[in-house]
C-alpha cells in the first residue's frame, strides 16, 4: 500500500547526514515528499510525478572519481529543481558551469548577502545568517543562470535560472542553524512550485482508512501484534478504523514487561477502543527458555524466536488471517545511499522480522510514509490517549536485558518494583516527557550494607536516565540530587533484595542506552 497525495516533492539523496531534515521541513510545510536515492531512473521519476525536486547535500566531492551524479534528465522533467550544497554543485557541473576545490573548507555560520530578494529569498532581510558545510564551491555560472546571493567566502552562494525554475544554494536551509531556512524552503515549495498545504494528519487518516478498506476488501481479515509502543498502537487503531472487527490484535505478555503494562494495553484497546484483543500470557514459556542464559545476544534471539512461535500459534487459533499489520516507519524505509557503508551491528534489535514469510501473510504498513512526530499527530487526530502516544521507548526484549546476566522470575520481580518507584518519581517531578528513557537496571553484583542493626548482603541496581533526539547518541540526564536521593531511599526501603543504588553517568557513545 502506498498512500501518496496528488501534490508532492521528490528529494534525491546524495548521502548527506541531514537529508532526512529536508523531508521533515517540507512535511512541516504540510507538503508531502519522499526521499529516493540519487540514482533513481528518469522513468521512475516521471512515474512518481513530483511537482518539484530537491537535490540533497553529500559528503562526496565532484573532484573525486565515483562522485554520485543523478540523471541529467532531472532538469527536463518540467518541474522546479532546488540543489542544496552538493546539489548546487551537481547542478552547476551538469549544466555547464564550474566547480572548484576551495583553499579551505567553509564550516559553520556565515552571513549571506542577498542580491535579489524576489523568488527564493522573498521576504528575507538583505543579510541573513546561514549554515555552511562544504569544501568545493562553484566558480563559474552555468548557462542561463545568475547569482542571487553571496558570502565573503562563496562569491556564488546562491544561483537561479528563473526561466527553467532551477535554483541552487551553497548553504543548508534545512538545519536549525539557518534561521530563515524554513522560509526559503517555503518560498520554493509553496511559491516556486505553487503547492498547497494538503499534507495534514486528518487528511492522512481519511485517505489511509479508505485505502486499507479497498485493499483488504469486504471479507479480508488482519492480525496485528501489539507491543504497547506508539507505532504498533497507532497502526492498529488506524486499521481498526478501516475494517473494525476484522482486525484482531494479539499482545504477548512474555513475562518481561513492566508493572501494570499488560493491564494498560487491555484498558486502552479493549475498553477505550473496543477492539478485538487477545492477551497471551506466555511468561512461563519465555522464562523457561531463558533460564540460565546470560549472553545478551542469545537472550534476544530466544525472545525473538519464542515470540514468533507464540504469535504464530495464536494466529492459527484465531482461524487464520490474510494480512499482518506492522508499525514500520519512514526512517526504516528510506533507502540509504550512505557513503559510509553498512554500520557495524552493536546490538541486534529483535522485531518480528520473519513472521510474514513464515505465516504467508501480506503486509499492511500504514505508517510507512511517516516520521515519528507525524505518527503521534496521527494518533492525536484519532483521539488516542496521551500516555500511549508519548510513552518512552521500551525495548522488545524488555526487562530481560535489564536484569543483567541470567533472568529469573525472582530477579524480574525485584527489578519491576524498583523500576516502578523510579518511574513514579520521574513522573511526579514532571520530568518524564523531557527524558528519552528512564529505567532501572539490576546488576549481578552483591554488596554489603547495614539496615537498622543488621548487616545486609544484597544486589546493586543502577538508575539510567538519558536525553536524546533519536537514540543514535544520548547524554546522561542531569537529574536533581533531591530526586536521586528520594529514589535511592525509596528503593532501598521498599524493595527487598536491593541494598545499594547507583546512577549511570555514561553518555552514548561510548556507552549504549541499555546495559546489554
Ligand atoms: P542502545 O542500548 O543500543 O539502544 O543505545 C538504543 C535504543 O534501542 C532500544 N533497544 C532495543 N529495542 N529491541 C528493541 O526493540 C532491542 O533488542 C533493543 N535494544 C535496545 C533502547 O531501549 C534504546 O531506545
Amino acid at each position: 500500500m502506498h498512500f501518496v497525495p496528488d501534490e508532492k516533492i521528490l528529494i534525491l539523496d546524495f548521502g548527506s547526514q541531514v537529508t532526512q531534515l529536508i523531508a521533515r521541513r517540507v512535511r512541516e510545510l504540510e507538503v508531502y515528499c519522499e526521499i529516493h536515492p540519487y540514482s533513481m531512473s528518469i522513468e521512475a521519476i516521471r512515474e512518481f510525478a513530483p511537482n518539484g525536486i530537491i537535490l540533497s547535500g553529500s559528503p562526496a566531492s565532484l573532484g573525486k572519481e565515483g562522485a554520485p551524479l543523478p540523471t541529467e534528465e532531472v532538469y527536463k522533467v518540467g518541474v522546479p529543481v532546488l540543489g542544496i550544497c552538493y546539489g548546487l554543485q551537481v547542478t552547476t557541473h551538469l549544466l555547464g558551469g564550474q566547480v572548484e576545490q576551495a583553499d579551505h573548507r567553509e564550516y559553520g555560520h556565515a552571513m549571506l548577502q542577498i542580491d535579489d530578494s524576489a523568488g527564493l529569498f522573498e521576504g528575507l532581510d538583505s543579510e541573513v545568517q546561514v549554515w555552511m558545510s562544504h569544501g568545493d564551491r562553484i566558480s563559474g555560472l552555468p548557462n542561463g543562470f545568475r547569482r542571487i546571493a553571496h558570502t565573503s567566502n562563496s562569491p556564488l552562494a546562491a544561483i537561479a535560472n528563473e526561466k527553467n525554475t532551477v535554483f541552487g544554494v551553497q548553504f543548508h536551509p534545512e538545519v536549525v542553524h539557518t534561521p530563515c531556512g524554513k522560509q526559503i524552503l517555503s518560498n520554493f515549495v509553496r511559491g516556486v512550485c505553487g503547492l498547497h498545504a494538503e499534507w495534514t494528519m486528518e487528511s492522512f487518516v481519511e485517505r489511509t482508512v479508505a485505502e486499507i478498506r479497498e485493499k483488504v476488501g469486504p471479507e479480508g481479515r488482519a492480525i496485528c501484534g501489539l507491543s504497547g509502543g506508539v507505532d504498533s498502537s497507532v497502526a492498529a487503531v488506524l486499521v481498526h478504523k478501516a475494517i473494525g472487527d476484522r482486525l484482531h490484535c494479539i499482545y504477548v505478555d512474555a513475562g518481561i514487561m513492566r508493572e501494570g503494562e499488560t493491564e494498560q494495553v487491555e484498558k486502552t484497546f479493549r475498553e477505550h477502543f473496543h477492539m478485538n484483543l487477545t492477551v497471551v500470557r506466555a511468561g512461563e514459556m519465555f522464562l523457561e527458555r531463558l533460564a540460565g542464559e546470560s549472553d545478551p545476544e542469545k537472550k534476544r534471539k530466544i525472545i525473538g524466536n519464542t515470540f514468533i512461535d507464540v504469535f504464530d500459534e495464536e494466529a492459527r487459533k484465531l482461524g487464520g488471517a490474510d494480512y499482518l499489520v506492522q508499525g514500520t516507519l519512514y526512517p526504516d524505509v528510506i533507502e540509504s545511499v550512505s557513503v559510509k557503508g553498512p554500520s557495524v551491528t552493536i546490538k541486534t534489535h529483535h522485531n518480528v522480522g520473519g513472521l510474514p514469510e513464515k505465516m504467508k501473510l501480506k503486509l499492511i504498513e500504514p505508517l510507512r510514509e511517516l516520521f515519528k512526530d507525524e505518527v503521534r499527530a496521527v494518533g492525536a487526530a484519532m483521539d488516542m490517549p496521551r500516555e500511549v502516544l508519548w510513552r518512552q521507548p521500551f525495548p522488545g526484549p524488555g526487562l530481560a536485558i535489564r536484569v543483567l546476566g541470567a533472568v529469573s522470575p525472582e530477579r524480574l520481580a525485584v527489578l519491576r518494583k524498583a523500576d516502578l518507584i523510579f518511574d513514579e518519581e520521574i513522573r511526579g517531578a514532571g520530568l518524564y516527557d523531557q527524558l528519552w528513557q528512564s529505567f532501572v537496571v539490576l546488576l549481578p553484583v552483591k554488596t554489603v550494607g547495614v539496615m537498622g542493626d543488621e548487616r545486609t548482603y544484597e544486589d546493586v541496581c543502577a538508575l539510567r536516565a538519558v536525553t536524546s533526539e533519536d537514540a543514535m547518541t544520548a547524554d546522561w540526564a542531569r537529574l536533581p540530587y533531591e530526586l536521586l536521593a528520594k529514589v535511592s531511599s525509596r528503593i532501598i526501603n521498599e524493595v527487598r533484595g536491593i541494598n545499594r543504588v547507583t546512577y549511570d553517568i555514561t553518555s552514548k557513545p561510548p556507552g549504549t542506552i541499555e546495559w546489554e
